[in-house]
């Protein structure tokens, strides 16, 4: 149990750098063979979240959006636990993600977009949710009450993240 119990739970994230903080406070605390699922709209700050995470591992960046390769992998700049950055979206099936060969022992792996593909890497991990905040702005609803045009997925919003150990 690497991530303290005392960040399991809710908390709200009111801009960019509180991610990015709650992040590093993460990435300070994560060892080899940790596996964390972000989950969470675009835009939510899932990418956000990693570089405070990289930040506080300590490894070399830059920690950007993994759309367009499925896996990156950082190494440690501190003699410490390298990131594996994965980008689950586009993964098809369990089998493709055995064929990138992760060092999930040896490493501190995060998959954006990750839910369902997390238990083919470990037998627990760490879930993180991050939702944009309900009558917060940005909040899209199935109801089509705010207009496309008027949603500014970068304008600084409250999130909502929940950490929870899984299964
Ligand atoms: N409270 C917040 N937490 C994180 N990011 C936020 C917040 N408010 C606004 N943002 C903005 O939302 C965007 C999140 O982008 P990103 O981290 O790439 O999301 P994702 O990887 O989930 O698609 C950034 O432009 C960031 O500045
Ligand atoms: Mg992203």
């Amino acid at each position: 149990m690497s991530v303290p119990a005392d960040l399991l739970g809710v908390h709200r994230i009111d801009g960019p750098s509180d991610m990015e903080e709650l992040g590093r406070t993460l990435g300070r605390a994560l060892e080899p063979g940790d596996v964390v699922v972000l989950t969470g709209p675009l835009g939510a700050g899932k990418t956000t979240l990693t570089r405070g995470i990289g930040e506080g591992l300590g490894i070399r960046g830059p920690v950007q959006s993994p759309t367009f390769v499925i896996a990156r992998t950082h190494p440690s700049l501190v003699g410490g636990t390298p990131l594996v950055h994965v980008d689950a979206y586009r993964l098809g099936a369990a089998v493709e993600l055995d064929d990138l060969d992760i060092d999930v022992a040896g490493s501190a792996v995060i998959v954006e977009w990750g839910r369902g593909v997390a238990e083919y890497l470990a037998d627990t991990w760490w879930e993180i949710e991050i939702d944009r905040e309900v009558g917060g702005r940005g909040v899209d609803n199935a109801c089509g009450e705010i207009a496309p045009h008027t949603l500014d997925l970068d304008a600084d919003a409250p999130r909502t993240v929940t950490i929870s150990r899984r299964p």
